[in-house]
């Protein structure tokens, strides 16, 4: 059995994972304190998981009585992410492992949102992962659940914060992407061309701070700001939408279809991160892969958000491949690469 912890941006989640299946998970969502703010506050993120985490613990351990029956195994959401906010899980899981003599790895987080997919059907190797959540777009040929290799990344923005900016200016709260996507389910696109980035040949790489900025100024010219706050919601704040979400999802499947013709080994697509949530990039890029012959998965959408499911069951991957860390791992910031430094 596998406890995973996930405190890496402004959910506080742990999870518990038996032989691949997931038992129980809690969760306390920060997405209220941070909205006031229109954006993570990192120095709160961290208070915040300090002072819900203990308690997320107990009801956990009440419910599936783990003081009779502790985890075999800890595995904790290690990077990247915000310092403060990874420092407060990966201390709490070192004491846990230490305390009750537990084996103990630490995960990166980008990869877990990717290798969640598993949890709903076993994953089909190699696979291409496309990974698009508020501050990461990452494209990776995944070899196992230890062997990914990075084929793109975003140059400036990512995809999740190009929704987020954009439904701030249109008056919608933080996050934005799920309502976006909501309202341009009523929407039409096509009345607005939005720019779509880093389209020339051979680039796997992708860039969002141009759309921003294009939108932006779409917003303004089309007196569109705080639209979203107005309780009948007009028609053009729709299409509006409708045209974001087919410009961020039109980009994911180029990107994807450039990514299956480079790499003709691969035999599955995995999309995961929030933005995966969005029903047309999920139509996008499921169809892409379906037109390429690739079987396309997806974890379920509540576990395309930040969760501890995911980093419960790569944990529980990377352990079964016999991988572990030791108590002095190292917690890895937003910007950094994370290390293939397992101690086995
Ligand atoms: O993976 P995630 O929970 O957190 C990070 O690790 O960043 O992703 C959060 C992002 C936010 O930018 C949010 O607006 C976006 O996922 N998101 C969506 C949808 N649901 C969540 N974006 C577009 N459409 C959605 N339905
Ligand atoms: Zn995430």
């Amino acid at each position: 059995m596998c406890l995973g912890i996930e405190t890496s941006c402004d959910e506080t989640a742990l999870a518990l994972v038996r032989n691949g299946k997931l038992i129980d998970s809690v969760l306390a969502s920060q997405a209220s304190v941070h909205a006031l703010f229109g954006g993570v506050v990192p120095e709160l993120a961290s208070r915040e998981h300090y002072r819900f985490l203990g308690a997320l613990y107990d009801e956990l351990a009440r419910r599936q009585d783990l003081c009779s029956r502790p985890p075999d195994l800890i595995a904790v959401a290690r990077g990247p992410g915000l310092l403060g906010s990874l420092l407060v899980g990966v201390g709490f899981a070192k004491a846990l492992a230490l305390g009750w003599g537990a084996a103990f790895v630490g995960v990166n987080h980008l990869h877990a949102h990717l290798l969640a997919a598993g949890l709903s059907s076993p994953i089909i190797w190699p696979a291409i992962g496309l990974l698009a959540s508020g501050g990461h777009t990452q494209l990776y040929l995944m070899r196992s659940p230890s062997c990914f290799i990075q084929l793109g990344r975003t140059m400036d923005d990512a995809a999740g914060e190009a929704f987020d900016k954009t439904g701030k200016l249109l008056g919608f709260d933080y996050p934005a992407g799920r309502e976006i996507d909501a309202c341009a389910a009523i929407g039409s696109p096509g009345q607005w061309q939005l720019p779509r980035s880093l389209m020339e040949e051979d680039s796997l790489d992708f860039s969002f701070s141009g759309l921003k900025a294009a939108c932006a100024r779409e917003i303004d010219q089309a007196g569109l700001q705080g639209a979203a706050r107005d309780p009948a919601r007009s028609s053009r704040l729709h299409d509006f939408c409708a045209c974001i979400n087919e410009a961020i999802a039109e980009t994911m499947r180029v990107k994807l279809e450039r990514a299956i013709q480079k790499h003709p080994e691969a035999r599955s697509v995995i999309l995961a991160g929030g933005v995966a949530a969005n029903s047309l990039v999920r139509d996008f890029v499921g169809e892409a892969a379906m037109r390429h012959g690739l079987e396309f998965m997806a974890p379920e959408k509540k576990l395309c958000v930040d969760n501890a499911a995911m980093i419960a069951f790569a944990g529980w991957l990377l352990h079964q491949e016999g991988h572990g860390h030791m108590l002095d791992l190292e917690t890895i910031p937003r910007g950094r690469a994370v290390p293939d430094d397992f101690a086995s």
